[in-house]
């Protein structure tokens, strides 16, 4: 296969400023794995680190990618040239953000393709359905998660049978994994908040009973009484906002761990040392969660094969690199329901 010398990245060069740059093609060292990378999806965290400034710059922003891998390096053996495969970005290094037209991976972090699913669907996986798994499998520890027993295991299918579990926000990216994740951990009932117009949307991935997502943090904890009158011990806030903190707060019975994606916002005034808050790091890349990351991985082709985990619905913005801008701000602007935003970076003009 012969390589391109050149291809086109999305470029943070300070904050709210990104471009179009022309880099060199990379080179895989041993263990890596250089991608044509043939879809991308778009995150929150992305529009974030736009707007809100990163600790580097240079950067290549992106944190999620399907495509096509086209050199391994010394050592590689799981994966081939041709193999597609789909991927979580990092933010280390240049060469390993999705928002351009070949990047860097390890074979570790990465699952194959399987033929049910296309670039775009894929692309809409990596970084939210890791998130949901380090939350719910995680080390009980900063930056860890519950530390149940992972689902893709046989000791981990189907444990948590007749267990209340309870998602806040399962319309998000990361609250469509959680909900199908505790769907194969058993959970029952698994309840989550949600806006009406996305209820056939979380039923579809195995939440059984749901509560209007713009209802107060009493009523919320109400409505979950009038579902279960077992103690909820496991909790995920997929959107952890102060207001879902508090009221998944209120929700959690005693001996419980609320999981949270972003900073730890509970009134202060209402946490008891019974109640354990962890926030997760949905990243293979972070060391505490790196076992669990590439087990995950391993399975993961398996397990979207088999229709366990759906990927998100997604939406394509034409245009390539070129259109992410405009298409963070319809995140940032929370105009973005229950899909990803998805971009092919081949067709930068
Ligand atoms: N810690 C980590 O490593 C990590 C990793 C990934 C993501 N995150 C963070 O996790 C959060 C979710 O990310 P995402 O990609 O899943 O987001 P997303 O899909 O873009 O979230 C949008 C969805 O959230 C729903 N929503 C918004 N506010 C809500 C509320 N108060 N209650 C219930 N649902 C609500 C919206 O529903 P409506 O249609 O009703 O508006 C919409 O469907 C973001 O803050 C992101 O930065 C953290």
């Amino acid at each position: 296969m012969t390589l391109p010398t050149k291809h086109k990245a999305l470029v943070l060069k300070a904050q709210n400023d990104l471009s179009i740059e022309t880099f060199d093609v990379y080179h895989p060292e041993a263990g890596e794995l250089l991608v044509r990378v043939e879809a991308v999806a778009l995150n929150p965290a992305d529009w974030k680190l736009r707007d809100r400034g990163f600790q580097r710059y240079p950067t290549v922003l992106g944190l999620d990618a399907a495509g096509v891998v086209v050199a391994v390096g010394d050592g590689v053996k799981s994966t081939a040239v041709g193999d597609k495969i789909f991927y979580a970005g990092y933010l280390s290094d240049l060469s390993l953000g999705t928002f351009q037209q070949y990047n860097k991976t390890r074979p570790e972090f990465a699952s194959k393709i399987p033929p049910n699913l296309t670039f775009e669907q894929a692309a809409t996986i990596p970084l939210a359905l890791t998130t949901a798994a380090t939350g719910l499998y995680g080390k009980v520890q900063p930056s860890g998660g519950a530390g149940l027993t992972p689902s893709w295991t046989p000791e981990g299918r189907g444990k948590y049978a007749g267990q209340p579990l309870v998602v806040f926000g399962g319309s998000s990216s990361v609250g469509q994994y959680a909900i199908q994740l505790a769907k194969l951990s058993g959970f029952s009932p698994i309840i989550t908040t949600v806006s009406s117009y996305n209820v056939e949307l979380v039923k579809s991935l195995g939440a059984t009973h749901t509560i209007d997502r713009h209802l107060s943090s009493r009523e919320i904890a109400n409505e979950v009484k009038k579902i279960t009158s077992e103690p909820v011990k496991v909790i995920y806030d997929a959107i952890s906002l102060s207001e879902t903190q508090d009221a998944a707060y209120d929700v959690l019975a005693s001996g419980g761990i609320l999981i949270i994606v972003l900073g730890a916002k509970v009134d202060k005034d209402k946490i008891t040392p019974d109640k354990k808050i962890i926030g997760t790091h949905g990243s293979c890349y972070s060391p505490v969660n790196r076992e669990l990351g590439i087990s995950l991985c391993s399975h993961l082709t398996e397990l979207v094969a088999s229709g366990d985990i759906k990927p998100n619905a997604s939406e394509v913005v034409p245009g390539g690199l070129t259109s992410i801008s405009k298409a963070l701000d319809r995140l940032a602007n929370n105009a973005i329901s229950g899909k990803k935003l998805v971009v092919h970076p081949s067709e930068t003009v």
